[in-house]
């Protein structure tokens, strides 16, 4: 069984053909994909494809930090309020981050955002899907004074660093943050992409998942084609070739890491 653990599968770019994209996931051997959030208006055609199928889709609940927009302030408590829920779906807190690459006018607010969120992982004991760009800093920083909090009041933190695209050096700092992963996706199939030498120099399979970010970010050959969740094979072949391992033993890794840092997705599921 392999895992997507992040894919946007209930975008309207998948409106008219998800029960074909569904099919093809399943027939490349996806067991689960997990569906990050982005904002107010992802929530519920995120849980009506969740609803759909409970054991193959799994929610997560944020804000993105491309969406803050205006609203941000009211838009999150209406989020936790899902949380507060006891039978809450909700397998982990994302996305959410930092992103300063279009906008750096916000760059305040998004780390309040993100702070506040942070503090949801550590409240409701769920894992974070971070997004992070042009922001590395930052995103350690506050993720250190997080973590000094959680520890005091004896919790831990733990999730993805998705779509992680740095160097070896940024590598090596975020798997500092024991109980995270880096996600690694489409990017690494790129012919110009210096990501499978950081990979092999840095970061051991153990501290990696896998996921497709559909419909972005389409790897090698379909670049250029929509993204789906059954490419995500596409991204494990290369890793094999990297880590010089059998495909097979590169998705059962992958796999076992997704599921350990997911716990909730085991419970779920039948
Ligand atoms: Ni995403």
């Amino acid at each position: 069984m392999i895992i997507d653990t992040h894919s946007h599968l209930y975008g309207e770019e998948f409106l008219a053909d998800i029960s074909d994209v569904i099919n093809r996931a399943r027939a490349a051997g996806l067991g689960k994909i997990f569906l990050p959030n982005i904002n107010a208006a992802s929530i519920e055609p995120m849980l009506a494809l969740t609803r759909r199928d409970p054991d193959f889709f799994y929610p997560m609940i944020g804000l993105h930090p491309e969406d803050l927009g205006t609203t941000w302030r009211e838009v999150l408590p209406q989020m936790e309020a899902l949380l507060q829920q006891p039978e809450h779906p909700f397998i982990a807190i994302g996305e959410v981050g930092l992103d300063y690459y279009w906008d750096r006018s916000l760059n305040e607010e998004q780390q309040e955002a993100f702070a506040i969120q942070v503090g949801w992982a550590q409240k409701y004991g769920l894992p974070l899907m971070i997004h992070t760009r042009d922001a590395h800093r930052e995103l350690v920083n506050i993720l250190k004074q997080q973590i000094v909090h959680c520890k005091l009041s004896n919790c831990t933190l733990s999730g993805v660093f998705h779509c992680f695209g740095g160097t070896a050096e940024e590598a090596v700092e975020l798997l500092e943050f024991e109980g995270f992963m880096l996600g690694i996706g489409g990017v690494v199939t790129f012919k110009k992409s210096h990501l499978p030498d950081v990979l092999k120099a840095a970061v051991p399979l153990e501290r990696i998942v896998v996921e497709t970010d559909s419909p972005y970010l389409t790897p090698v050959p379909y670049r250029g084609k929509r993204n789906e969740s059954a490419y995500l094979v596409e991204v494990l072949r290369k890793l094999s070739q990297i880590y010089e391992k059998d495909i097979e033993e590169v998705a059962s890794i992958t796999t076992s890491n997704a599921l350990k840092t997911f716990p909730k997705s085991q419970i779920i599921a039948v």
